[in-house]
């Protein structure tokens, strides 16, 4: 069985991942492709509570590495339960976020650094890179606009505090927007960036761009 395709999308918060993510599956869907969604932290019964645990904001007082810790917590479980066994038998995987969350929120927000987060990468989820990366960027002021927004509307909806990290001072995303320019800029060919305060469908035509080349590089090969 030929291994499947793990395909990441990535972005400060409110930069419409999850939006896209869903278009990018209804698109997959009319092609008769079947893809696995999956996000970080979160996705598996054990990481669903690690994600209440690390974003409700009476969390004030987690030290940094024990942040990191817990994202990485996460994600080996998610790897073992979900994104390895899918790839292994061919499928598609879209995961909301990955390890470039880490470094740019925990290795730049954080000022952990770069280095202890490809390192534990290494240790504790085998290295496993995503073929493709989206990271959508659009300017950091219109992103944390969108973050205050969104952040507001959860909480009226469903009273569910994810509230911590939009806490954050604009300092912080700052370093977090930096950290993924840094990322795109070292690893070019898996990340693809959607820069601008592009429209929705703009958007979504840049991310099946992508994808496509993808699709037809994995069906050749
Ligand atoms: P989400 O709202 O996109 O699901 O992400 C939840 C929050 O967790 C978001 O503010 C980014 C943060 N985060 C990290 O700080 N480090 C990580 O490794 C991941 C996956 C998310």
């Amino acid at each position: 069985m030929p291994r499947g395709l793990f395909i990441t999308l990535e972005g400060l918060d409110g930069a419409g991942k999850t939006t896209q993510l869903k278009r990018l599956a209804a698109w997959m869907h009319k092609r008769g492709i079947d893809p696995v969604i999956t996000r970080q932290p979160g996705g598996t019964e054990t990481g669903d509570r690690i994600r209440a645990l690390l974003l409700d904001s009476r969390s004030s007082a987690l030290a940094p590495l024990t942040e990191m810790a817990l994202m990485f917590a996460d994600r080996a479980q998610a790897i073992a339960e979900v994104i390895e066994p899918a790839l292994s038998s061919g499928k598609i995987v879209l995961c909301d976020r990955f390890t470039d969350s880490t470094e740019a929120y925990q290795g730049g927000g954080r000022e952990l650094g770069s280095e202890v987060v490809l390192d534990l990468h290494k240790i504790l989820c085998g290295n496993l890179q995503p073929d493709l990366t989206l990271l959508l960027l659009p300017s950091l002021e219109r992103s944390l606009d969108r973050a205050r927004r969104r952040n507001d509307r959860t909480a009226e909806k469903d009273g569910k505090d994810e509230g911590r990290f939009e806490q954050e001072q604009e300092a912080f995303y700052r370093r977090v927007w930096e950290k993924y320019c840094e990322i795109a800029n070292r690893e070019p060919d898996r990340v693809v960036v959607i820069e601008g305060d592009l429209s929705i469908e703009e958007v979504h035509e840049q991310i099946i761009e992508a994808v496509a080349m993808r699709l037809s590089a994995l069906h050749t090969r």
